[in-house]
């Protein structure tokens, strides 16, 4: 069932019934008018039960000036509080916007289960009064004239977020579109807040289902200015790629790009030929010549001029595919001369 946008929609449900969830999976967070997070403002935190009243009066007041201006309104509150929802369900008539009721189907077993494993549950009496109230509501809600009434189905299932539950591609399966291409994700920004290696696996297994061919991931020592803002997280790529090596999609893996002027040639071969190992033969490189003075500044780098940037990049290529290529015999080449070439691990598939 769609629900219309813009809306004002009122989430109704016990705590632990997922309703700040379920918005924050499907509204930007400036959509969303938490009575919680409201108490955190006036109050010491969330939780903070002295702070409700002041709460709800900002909250009344933000609802009224976002319906005003045609804005989508979610209100996340238990949403018990008849009143309440008839006072909301005015102001979005007055609006013209459509009224929107969600009602949280998620069973009372699991309700308990989940506030009893939270930081600070609801008191068990608290909760039973929630879940009688909330049975009564589903009972009347029809009644109100809301112009949907919108029911969560219950998801009592295991959020799929183990390796083991989902497919594990062990090869490289042929992802390529209509035309014959094969598109590669290319991560630059990594707003992964407090639990980098989760928000990381999540994108690379969001890609994976996507469908997508590879994923990459850019290289640059300070996150640069075109992406976001200095102090943002940007993280060593190849340490990164080796993290995404562990969970079993299929994706290709690789940086978009990673300058010459970083690392020696031989050094990101090694690492590209490890990855490659470890993933099956889903490595692949991207190289370049290097261009942002302030990072190379602020790690101590060089960063030559241009011509001999591109004449390192050349070199780069070459000294790759040396160590790449079977065997460890001396290589004396057009840019490169080095007296051995063992490189192992090896690729899987050294001619590709
Ligand atoms: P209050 O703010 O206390 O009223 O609760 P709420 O209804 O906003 O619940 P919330 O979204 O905070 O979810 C409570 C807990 O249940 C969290 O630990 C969520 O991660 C978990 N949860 C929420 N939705 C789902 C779901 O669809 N499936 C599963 N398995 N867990 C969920
Ligand atoms: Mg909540």
């Amino acid at each position: 069932m769609r629900i219309p946008d813009p809306a004002l929609v009122v989430l109704v449900g016990p705590s632990g019934a997922g309703k700040s969830t379920w918005a924050a999976a499907r509204y930007r967070r400036e959509e969303v008018v938490s009575s919680d997070a409201l108490r955190g403002v006036v109050g010491s935190g969330p939780h903070d039960l002295d702070a409700t009243e002041e709460a709800f009066t900002l909250l009344e007041r933000i609802v009224d000036a976002r319906l005003a201006r045609g804005l989508t309104t979610v209100v996340d509150t238990l949403g018990l509080d008849a009143e309440r929802r008839s006072r909301w369900l005015l102001a979005a008539r007055g609006a013209g916007l459509p009224a929107v009721l969600v009602l949280m189907d998620t069973p009372d077993a699991e309700c308990r289960r989940r506030n009893s494993s939270r930081d600070r549950p609801v008191p068990a009496s608290a909760l039973a009064g929630q879940l009688r109230r909330h049975r009564e509501l589903v009972r009347a809600a029809e009644a109100e004239g809301w112009d949907l009434v919108h029911r969560v189905e219950p998801d009592t299932g295991r959020v799929a977020d183990s390796a083991a539950e989902r497919t594990v591609h062990r090869t490289t399966p042929e992802r390529r579109t209509s035309q014959g291409l094969r598109v590669v994700l290319q991560v630059s920004r990594f707003p992964w807040g407090e639990d980098p290696a989760g928000w990381m696996a999540a994108i690379a297994r969001a890609a994976d289902e996507a469908g997508f061919a590879g994923l990459a991931l850019m290289d640059h020592l300070i996150q640069i200015p075109q992406v976001d803002r200095a102090w943002e997280p940007i993280p060593e790529p190849w340490v990164t790629l080796g993290l995404v090596a562990g969970l079993g999609t299929g994706l290709s893996l690789g940086t978009l790009v990673t300058p010459v002027t970083f690392r020696p040639a031989g050094i990101t071969a090694k690492a590209a030929a490890t990855l490659d190992a470890l993933t099956g033969g889903r490595a692949f490189v991207g190289v370049g010549a290097g261009w942002w003075a302030r990072e190379h500044a602020a790690y101590g780098l060089d960063l030559p001029p241009a011509r001999e940037r591109l004449d390192a990049l050349a070199a780069a290529i070459e000294t790759m595919r040396a160590l790449w290529a079977p065997g460890t015999k001396a290589y004396d080449g057009q840019r490169v001369s080095l007296p051995e070439t063992t490189c192992y691990p090896d690729r899987p598939d050294a001619s590709r």
